[in-house]
């Protein structure tokens, strides 16, 4: 059955684009510098987060986050022609995606790439990433303890040979960028020395409690965008990212008393200072009321220099999405996955 988009949109709520920071990739484009995430199937259905979608796109949002693994890219495809036939362009949009551990075989890169296509009902993607810089997959509803019999560390030489499909794809015309996603410093060293088509993007965790400044500055310095998921500390995250010692970053006391300063929510102004230092963040929400004010944000009352700095004490080095389900058997932490073991 159709999605049902239809949903009463003031003109005043509507954002003009030339209001919204753009971030300019190494090809010359522009990237809107905040987006819309689209993952969370633990709680919304996949029509709710295909209709935050449309309204995103009604009032000025033109980056959204997809991706194969998150199911729901038929709905978000119907969504995104929704907004075309009311008028918003293509072209002004950036749609990217992502393909799943268990696609990264050269021979299923193009086909998996072309099922997202079809799905999402475009001829070519802003962004492609690779998911994760490993094959390995978990069950569904797989629990922290669960291991994969087929999980393997990483492998610089497997992960190349799907990379070097995502340059034929952009040969094709299928992709304008190639993103990767979860990577460290190390392994995208080894991408960079090995790549014909640089990355323009890396999109990893990144909000006030795991800034990853080391990182952060490699990747500029090297001219990738860096775009932030989980940039509110992803408090509706599954259970399996979950663990006792996780800091709640809405709850840190300076994010919480400069949000009261502004009169604004904490994961508004996760989202101001996500923007100001230069990242492009990509905030989840199905309510309109949020994902309405996460961008407005934006353009308007920017932290002073001072409230940056305060924010930068907040960093822990907590990482919230370990990605433990990608273990193999015998590895001793997380940490394996990251290269701090
Ligand atoms: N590359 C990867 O491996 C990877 C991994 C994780 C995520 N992602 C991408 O990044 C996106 C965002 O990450 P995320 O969903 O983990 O976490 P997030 O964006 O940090 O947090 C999302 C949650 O924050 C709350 N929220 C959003 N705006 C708010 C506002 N203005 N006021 C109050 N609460 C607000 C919402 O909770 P309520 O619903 O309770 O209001 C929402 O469910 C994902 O959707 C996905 O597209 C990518």
């Amino acid at each position: 059955m159709a999605i049902d988009f239809t949903m009463h949109i003031p003109q005043t709520d509507v954002i003009a684009q030339e209001r919204i920071p753009q971030r300019k990739l190494y090809t010359g484009a522009l990237m809107p510098a905040m987006g819309l995430g689209t993952f969370n199937n633990d709680r919304f259905s996949f029509e709710d987060i295909a209709r935050a979608v449309y309204g995103a796109l009604r009032i000025g949002y033109r980056l959204i986050d997809c991706a194969a693994a998150y199911r729901n890219e038929k709905e978000i495809g119907e969504a995104i022609a929704q907004a075309q036939k009311d008028g918003i362009s293509r072209e002004s949009m950036f749609i990217t995606s992502k393909l799943w551990n268990d696609k990264h075989r050269p021979e299923d890169v193009i086909p998996t790439l072309k099922q997202t296509l079809a799905d999402l009902q475009l001829d070519y993607l802003d962004a492609y990433y690779i998911h994760w810089p490993f094959r390995n997959t978990h069950a569904p509803g797989a629990q922290k303890e669960d291991r994969h019999p087929d999980s393997r560390p990483y492998c610089h030489e497997l992960y190349m040979e799907t990379y070097w499909e995502l340059e034929k794809a952009v040969d094709m015309g299928l992709i304008r960028h190639i993103g990767t996603s979860n990577m460290t410093r190390v392994k995208l060293e080894q991408v960079l020395r090995d790549a014909r088509i640089r990355p323009a993007l890396n999109q990893m965790e990144m909000h006030p409690s795991f800034a990853q400044p080391e990182f952060f500055e490699y990747l500029r310095s090297e001219g990738i965008q860096p775009v932030a998921f989980s940039p509110l500390g992803s408090p509706t995250r599954p259970d399996r990212d979950r663990d006792e010692a996780d800091v709640p970053v809405l709850q840190q006391p300076a994010i919480v008393e400069i949000a009261k300063k502004h009169g604004i929510h904490p994961a508004v102004v996760c989202v101001k200072w996500a923007v100001q230092r230069g990242q492009a963040p990509i905030p989840f929400s199905v309510y309109y009321n949020e994902y309405h004010s996460n961008l407005k944000s934006v353009t308007e009352d920017p932290l002073s220099e001072a409230e940056m700095k305060e924010i930068e004490k907040v960093d822990t080095n907590c990482r919230l999405i370990k990605g433990v389900v990608f273990l193999w058997e015998g590895a001793k932490s997380w940490k394996a996955l990251w290269d701090e073991e």
